[in-house]
């Protein structure tokens, strides 16, 4: 059954209006022929029913106070039916997938009562969150790792509004591929109504064969290590191609996560373009038209999707495959990711997007100390067998000594990448900023290093001394060794903790 339909364009529309708006236009156009003036998109409410099947469970808070989340978080396997009558052991936070929603206003606590129900031990991380140290999540460095039946609790404040995800930091690429994730939105009240109604889409990947049954956690082997592994089921928020419903010129704003433990995502939906808002970290300084989204690993990006399509049609948004090295897009077909049923109601118009967002202010790099982060891929030979190692200039994170900071000083990190594939560097504990003059101004957290490229990045260590990670966020590239540790000194931290690197 194929119920895409294309819709033909009209020349004149296009030519009349920006990009953005003018397939929509063309579908008013066509609706205003029957009855009044079009209603303004901030008159009407979504669809019934809407995202119904893309919700996600969310946390319940179990503190009365209105400023503080308190949540209760058990990771434990639960049975979830991904291929039909094959239930797959899914690695999951409270027993859902993606594991549940957690909501807070900027400037509340969060306080999350951890329980490890696994049969291994794992951590997590809050990946973005500016926290105290303590609570990074990462074993042998920032805590013990949480052993099977063993408890933690996480404690920290939700300071900046953005899109955030939370996973584990042990056994990283298994456990995540297994299902362990979940999504984190710190609310700014102040947004304004024209960026839609929120909706929270949670890419990923799972690895499954007909059975329901993981596949190996090493598949692929050798190359599997360097190309990063991919599952063959390709989830939104925990479901396959699941359909969402929308309105003729009512906006929605997609918060959306990479979280898959090696796929890019190129996001495509014939016939549109989004409005990029921004990603890691909150805004951007201006909105941006685009034809295709791209995330990495790890990244995020909140867009404002405009419907254009004519009422009661489906269309779907693909998955594109993205150049990011050997066998990454040759001869890979696109996929489908998700429905979106255009409901049969009259086209409104929609509020446009402001550009200016928020002043970001560039980081003051005058004094800023310039180092070189090198990517690296080697092959070595160990007990009579080939194995892939990853590195950090040269240096696998096993081996690694920490990068020195402390707290006042500006960096400059120069992350090359010389080898055959992307690298989506990410740093823990801290936003920074790419330097680089085509970019929108914008903190992020995670970005990505293409083959045979330098990249920028500006960070400020204005604040919590500790240790803190930075490494590739494709998981088996981590895992392979792609990872190192950063020293800020400050206060509490005169010097450097005794440190267990894991491999
Ligand atoms: Cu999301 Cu150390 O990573
Ligand atoms: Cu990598």
């Amino acid at each position: 059954m194929n119920e895409r339909r294309t819709r033909p364009r009209s020349l004149s529309a296009r030519a009349a209006t920006s990009v953005r708006f003018a397939a929509l236009a063309a579908t008013l156009a066509a609706a205003a022929g029957c009855g009044g003036p079009p209603q303004s998109a901030l008159d009407v409410e979504q669809p019934e029913g809407w995202d119904d099947e893309l919700q996600m469970r969310e946390a319940e808070d179990v503190n009365p106070d209105p400023s503080v989340v308190e949540i209760e978080l058990e990771a434990k396997i639960t049975d979830i039916e991904l291929v039909p009558g094959a239930p797959t052991p899914v690695w999951t936070y409270n027993g859902v997938l993606p594991g549940p929603l957690i909501r807070a206003k900027v400037g509340d606590s969060i306080v999350v009562r951890f329980k490890n129900s696994l049969p291994e031990a794992t951590s997590i991380h809050w990946h973005g969150l500016r926290l105290p140290n303590d609570m990074d999540g990462v074993p042998g460095l920032t805590q013990d790792p949480i052993p099977p039946g063993g408890e933690f609790v996480y404690e920290f404040k939700a300071r900046d509004a953005g899109t955030y995800w939370y996973h584990p930091h042990v056994n990283s690429a298994a456990q995540v591929g297994w299902g362990l994730y979940g999504s984190i939105v710190v609310e700014d009240p102040a947004d304004p109504e024209v960026f839609g109604d929120e909706l929270v889409l949670v890419l990923s990947d799972m690895g499954v064969d007909e059975n329901g049954q993981f596949l190996p956690e090493d598949t692929g082997g050798e190359f599997g290590d360097l190309f990063g592994r991919e599952g063959n089921l390709l989830l939104v928020n925990g479901k396959i191609l699941p359909r969402l419903k929308a309105r003729a010129g009512k906006p929605q704003r997609w918060r959306v996560i990479n979280a898959a433990r090696a796929r890019y995502y190129t996001l495509r939906l014939p016939e549109h373009t989004f409005v990029k808002l921004g990603g890691d970290n909150g805004l951007a300084e201006r909105s941006q038209e685009l034809g295709r989204v791209v995330l990495v690993p790890g990244e995020r990006a909140d867009l404002v999707f405009t419907p254009s399509d004519e009422p009661g049609t489906v269309s779907v948004l693909q998955w594109i495959p993205t150049e990011r090295g050997f066998g990454s897009v040759y001869n890979r077909p696109r996929e489908d990711m998700l429905e979106i049923e255009t409901v049969d109601a009259a086209p409104v118009v929609p509020e446009p997007v402001p550009e200016f967002l928020r002043e970001i202010e560039p980081i003051d790099i005058t004094n800023a100390e310039e180092l070189t982060l090198d990517l690296t891929i080697a092959t070595e030979t160990r007990m009579h067998e080939k194995e892939v190692v990853m590195g950090i200039n040269d240096v696998p994170y096993w081996d690694s000594e920490p990068l020195e900071a402390a707290v006042g000083q500006t960096h400059v990190w120069n992350i090359t990448n010389d080898t055959a594939f992307a690298h989506p560097f990410h740093l823990h504990g801290y936003f920074f900023q790419v330097l680089d003059d085509t970019r929108i101004p914008e903190w992020k957290d995670t970005v990505d290093v293409p083959a045979n490229s330098t990249l920028r990045i500006a960070v400020d260590f204005d604040e919590r001394p500790g240790v803190w990670m930075y490494h590739c966020h494709i998981l088996d590239h981590a895992d392979s060794g792609m990872m190192g540790h950063l020293f800020v000194a400050g206060e509490g931290f005169e010097k450097m903790p005794k440190v267990h690197l894991m491999h």
